[in-house]
């Protein structure tokens, strides 16, 4: 159990409008901050005004990017309430990337209780409007000032929220995604399974190209073989073949395991839909598009909750799927998932924690 100092801004930020959030481009008045260092562990658990951290030049985190980071939300129920969704999945996911970059883990009842406590500390930025959230963004970044190639021996871990809206200016309506064929995300034995900034730094180049598409997104496919899809930039990506529902396999270590893919793949077995965690070639998309097989695309992440794939562009290929609409499974899933996160259903499969 954390001992957690809280220290009040002395003057609160004006609130932005709330329906016009976008995503991430505002933030509360306050953060939570905790040191690590060798010889006192994590420690110094405080809440504090939102602000800038001054940091040495040689911090490695600005060399070897030794940093990680999560994504999950804080939703306002009708009654007022506010919950989180499924935040011990990323907490334990936080910690399987610590091991990864070789940094230390926090306990996750830290973590879950350091959660809690900002987004009560900010909870009058827990926004009203349908559609919109408290984006929690937890990170840890290498503090040692030094230039050698190392695992630091200090560190921050911080939580910062930002009131959010949809992630994509198109809402809920179909993106276009762009097949990169050329750069690769990640590699076997990489850190595609980690929640690594890094990542999302080798990443830009297939978003910049995706984007001078006209594109929201791009589409990567594995880095050895290169034909099998991985993930798309800011979701992990499901296919509806034939009424079976298809995500990539985690086996691999390539993917992201995404806390909404995972509820997508436990509601898919509850309804009693036929889902297939497995490889799934580009190859083989195409193929089923030709056919008129290819029923449906979506992403599915915490930012983006569930996003259809009304267009893929693979070089001078474009394919249109579901004439740019959103599908029936998609549309399933948004809702139940939705329904759950703003208490607008049943919590039928346990996946809230109450914040107050
Ligand atoms: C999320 O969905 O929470 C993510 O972390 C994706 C992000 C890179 C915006």
């Amino acid at each position: 159990m954390l001992n957690i100092k809280i220290e009040r801004t002395a003057s609160p930020k004006t609130k932005p409008d709330y329906s016009k959030l976008g995503f991430g481009k505002y933030f509360t008045d306050h953060m939570f901050l905790m040191n690590y260092s060798t010889e006192k562990g994590w420690h110094d658990a405080r809440i504090v005004p939102y602000g800038p951290l001054p940091l040495d030049p040689s911090s490695m985190v600005f060399h070897y990017a030794q940093e990680l980071f999560e994504g999950l939300k804080a939703y306002r129920k009708a009654d007022g309430k506010i919950q989180l969704f499924r935040p011990m999945k990323n907490i334990e996911r936080m910690n399987a990337t610590c091991d990864r970059l070789c940094v230390p883990q926090i306990p996750a009842e830290d973590v879950l209780q350091a959660i809690k406590a900002v987004v009560e500390a900010d909870k009058d930025w827990v926004p009203y409007d349908e559609g919109t959230s408290l984006y929690i963004r937890p990170f840890i970044i290498a503090t040692d000032p030094m230039l050698g190639v190392h695992p630091s021996h200090t560190y921050i871990f911080a939580i910062i929220l930002s009131p959010v809206g949809s992630y994509y200016a198109a809402g809920i309506n179909p993106v276009k995604i762009f097949v990169e064929r050329e750069y690769v995300r990640c590699v076997k034995g990489g850190t595609g399974r980690a929640k690594a900034g890094g990542n999302y730094a080798a990443s830009l180049i297939g978003q910049k190209r995706a984007e001078d598409m006209g594109c929201a997104q791009v589409l990567w496919l594995d880095g050895v073989e290169r034909k099998y899809i991985d993930e798309v930039g800011a979701m992990n990506v499901f296919f509806v073949i034939d009424g079976t529902v298809i995500t990539p396999e985690l086996t691999d270590g390539n993917i992201l395991p995404g806390v909404t893919r995972a509820s997508c793949v436990e509601l898919l077995k509850k309804w009693g839909v036929p889902v297939e965690e497995r490889k799934l070639s580009i190859d083989e998309v195409m193929e089923a598009h030709a056919n008129g097989k290819l029923d449906e695309a979506f992403g599915s992440g915490t930012a983006a909750v569930i996003s259809p794939i009304g267009e893929l562009y693979d070089g001078d290929t474009k394919m249109v799927i579901n004439n740019n609409e959103i599908g029936p499974v998609a549309k399933r899933l948004y809702d139940a998932i939705t329904g759950i996160q703003w208490g607008k259903t049943e919590d039928i499969m346990g996946w809230i924690e109450k914040i107050d």
